[in-house]
């Protein structure tokens, strides 16, 4: 079937991206992005598209061309599922905070809500396709809603994870290095699958589209995002060995990233990942090899986030020990805030817990991130419940120009690789600082000789002191 009409529920960070690129690259094709969030709805139609929700290099250009041509914003959920042949399923799946699984397992409230809608609405038969991260088996579960109406319509499910990293979404949109689409193995799972197929096919070449059964489209998604955070969890537990035995991790990084069967791509050290993905998707996996009783395979892979809560809380307790094992009412600056740069998203960033470990140590802190506001910013550590709103107020205040942020202050957290920090008139922040200045470079960003050279006192992840 060729499909001229999508809708897609959910206008949020994978949503909003891919339907954009969707419509630019099939301008035959209808595409409406509906979202339950009025406000996130009214900011996608923001007429200056430098407004809109979510920031991503290249995405308001993208916008400015196809919205209102063939790409539509809407809070009418209804008539959007009732108009499409093809609809994309990319409400957000938290962790689970209730119940069993809690803490672990996906929360698919928003799925299933989903679901029940498509199915009391639907009068002729659509293709419902799941972008959402999904633990496997899930298209079992939508699949039974829909077919319990009863109304006659039939629905075939496909699975199409996406891949795009923030930051380089477009780019990843257009350039993907696959396509993974996952149907049922019959007549019609095949048609659905080939209609999925000829939407992608405008722009990526056949040979990166691949074709797999539902249930390894769905495993593939939280398989790769369990390896690519196992890299960062490996380098980042040889951090702190290269501290104590004098090795240097960049240099270790490079040596093995030269050999082919590694690669060098996810082996920078860092203060830790953050991010949508990586934690929840990891949860995932360890909470559904529990459930099959399978405990060595779910510790093996829990051990990739304990790893990476050591690595936040050990660079957190450095900075303590370096100021003289006190950072109470002490000024400390935050360069940055986003989970990694070129991007205004802060979920499960490392700032963040950082950020909670020196407010229990009553030290003052002072942020500056270009794209991340004071509100996000208040409302990431009211989330984590550790204090008062009021107190998290009082501890912690919210810069729109670094060099104020950095005045007066005790030290530097640089926590998000930001281009811009690399470009700073660092001999001038030096003179306005306390003394001795410290530097505490999360991502190992700043060239740590030039900045001795001024004075201060540099320390790198997984390199000795
Ligand atoms: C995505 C994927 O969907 C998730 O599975 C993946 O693991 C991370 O990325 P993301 O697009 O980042 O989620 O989430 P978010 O930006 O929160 O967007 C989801 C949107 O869905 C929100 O705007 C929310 O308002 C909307 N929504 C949610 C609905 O419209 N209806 C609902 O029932 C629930
Ligand atoms: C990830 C996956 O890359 C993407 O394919 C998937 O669809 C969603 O999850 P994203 O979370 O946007 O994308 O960012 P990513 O670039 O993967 O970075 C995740 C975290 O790891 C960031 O905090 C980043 O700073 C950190 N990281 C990455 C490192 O600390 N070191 C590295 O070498 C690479």
């Amino acid at each position: 079937m060729r499909i001229t009409k999508i809708c897609c529920i959910g206008a949020g960070y994978v949503g909003g991206p891919t339907m954009s690129v969707i419509a630019q690259k099939c301008p035959d094709i209808k595409v409406t992005v509906v979202d339950l969030n009025v406000k996130r709805i009214n900011d996608w139609n923001d007429s200056n598209t430098n407004n809109i929700p979510i920031y991503e290099p290249g995405l308001s250009e993208i916008v400015a061309e196809t919205r209102n041509r063939n790409l539509f914003f809407s809070t009418d959920v209804e008539k959007a599922i009732d108009e499409a042949e093809l609809i994309f399923i990319s409400v957000n799946t938290p962790t689970k905070t209730y119940g069993s699984g809690k803490g672990m397992a996906a929360d698919l409230k928003y799925i299933e809500l989903c679901a029940r809608q498509i199915a009391q609405v639907s009068k002729t038969n659509k293709i419902i396709v799941e972008k959402s991260t999904l633990p496997v088996r899930t298209a079992e579960a939508i699949k039974s809603i829909l077919d319990s109406t009863g109304n006659g319509v039939k629905f075939q499910i496909l699975s199409n994870p996406e891949f795009l990293a923030e930051g380089t979404a477009v780019a990843d949109l257009l350039n993907p290095d696959r396509v993974l689409i996952g149907g049922e193995d019959s007549l019609e799972g095949r048609a659905a699958m080939q209609s999925l197929v000829d939407i992608y096919a405008n722009w990526v070449p056949k040979e990166q589209i691949l074709t797999t059964n539902v249930w390894s489209s769905e495993l593939s998604k939280l398989v790769a995002n369990a390896f690519l955070a196992q890299r960062v969890s490996s380098i980042n537990a040889m951090s702190i060995l290269c501290e104590k035995t004098g090795a240097d991790v960049n240099e270790v990084s490079k040596a093995i990233g030269m050999d082919k069967r590694i690669g060098s791509k996810f082996l920078q050290s860092s203060v830790g990942f953050g991010g949508s993905c990586f934690q929840k998707d990891i949860l995932n996996l360890v909470y559904i090899a529990k459930s099959y009783g399978l405990t060595e395979v779910a510790e093996y892979w829990e051990q990739v986030i304990i790893m990476n809560d050591y690595q936040k809380t050990r660079f957190a307790s450095n900075i303590v020990k370096t100021l003289y094992n006190t950072v109470a009412d002490k000024k400390i600056t935050f360069l940055g805030w986003a989970f990694k740069k070129d991007t205004n998203d802060t979920r499960e960033s490392a700032a963040i817990y950082i950020a909670d470990n020196l407010l229990f140590e009553q030290a003052k802190i002072a942020v500056y991130d270009p794209k991340v506001n004071e509100k996000q910013i208040l409302s990431d550590l009211n989330y984590l419940d550790s204090r008062s709103s009021q107190e998290n107020e009082k501890g912690i205040t919210v810069f729109t120009e670094p060099y104020e942020a950095l005045k007066d202050t005790h030290a530097i957290a640089v926590l998000t690789e930001w281009d811009e920090f690399k470009c700073y008139d660092w001999a001038k922040i030096y003179d306005s600082m306390k003394k001795p200045a410290f530097i505490f470079d999360g991502r190992n960003l700043l060239d740590g000789k030039q900045l001795e050279k001024i004075g201060f006192i540099y320390y790198q992840i997984g390199v000795g002191n």
